[in-house]
């Protein structure tokens, strides 16, 4: 199996696929290409001190949807690769159309709530506003909506009186790594005889 995570930022749930994928036994699987559409996301130079292929892919910075040429040089890219599933991580562009046609069922996305609840973006804030007993994390398949394929794993976290964004942020990223670790073991006993 052959991944590719695309990257917007610090990349620490890149970096926590990165090290799961070390960590197997089976030498099939393997991260052979990072993409980032923000040529100073920090999980480059994490990616690229692993010697993993990691490249900056410019995208329309007045459009939120990944599209045009850039849409085009990413499937190129993607293509050449030989990419079997492509992972978002903090990727900050939807992904529609064109990419999702080309990678069908390949797709995946993290995503800081227990959707369907607070798609979208500052998810903890909303969550802290309406003062929720819990949140949590998804990672789902990526579709043509947002934040709304099917799921394959969430974890979830208990919230206290005292935490704020911040806190609230971290308890849900150790969970963000543990669940996409669990959605990775998933997806390769579902898909074992395919790769
Ligand atoms: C994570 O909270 C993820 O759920 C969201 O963007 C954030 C990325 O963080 N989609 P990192 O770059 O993986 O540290």
């Amino acid at each position: 199996m052959n991944i590719a995570i695309l990257v917007s930022g610090r990349g620490s749930n890149m970096k926590n696929i990165i090290d799961w994928v070390e960590n197997q036994t089976d030498d099939k699987i393997r991260v052979s290409l990072i993409i980032s559409d923000n040529s100073d996301a920090k999980g480059l130079v994490v990616a690229r001190r692993k010697n993993i292929k990691a490249i900056f892919i410019a995208a329309d910075p007045f459009k939120t949807k990944l599209s045009g040429i850039s849409e085009e040089v990413y499937i190129s890219i993607l293509k050449k690769e030989n990419i079997d599933l492509i992972c978002l991580a903090g990727f900050m562009r939807v992904v529609k159309t064109k990419i999702l046609k080309e990678f069908k069922n390949k797709i995946i996305n993290i995503h800081p709530s227990l959707l369907p609840k607070y798609k979208g973006l500052n998810t903890h804030q909303r969550v802290l506003e309406n003062h929720e007993k819990e949140t949590g994390c998804t990672v789902h398949w990526v579709d043509e909506t947002i934040d709304g394929g099917k799921i394959i794993t969430q974890k979830k976290v208990a919230i206290s009186e005292d935490d704020d964004e911040k806190s609230l942020a971290k308890k849900v990223m150790s969970q963000e790594h543990i669940a996409y670790r669990e959605a990775l073991e998933k997806i390769i006993q579902e898909r074992k005889y395919r790769y």
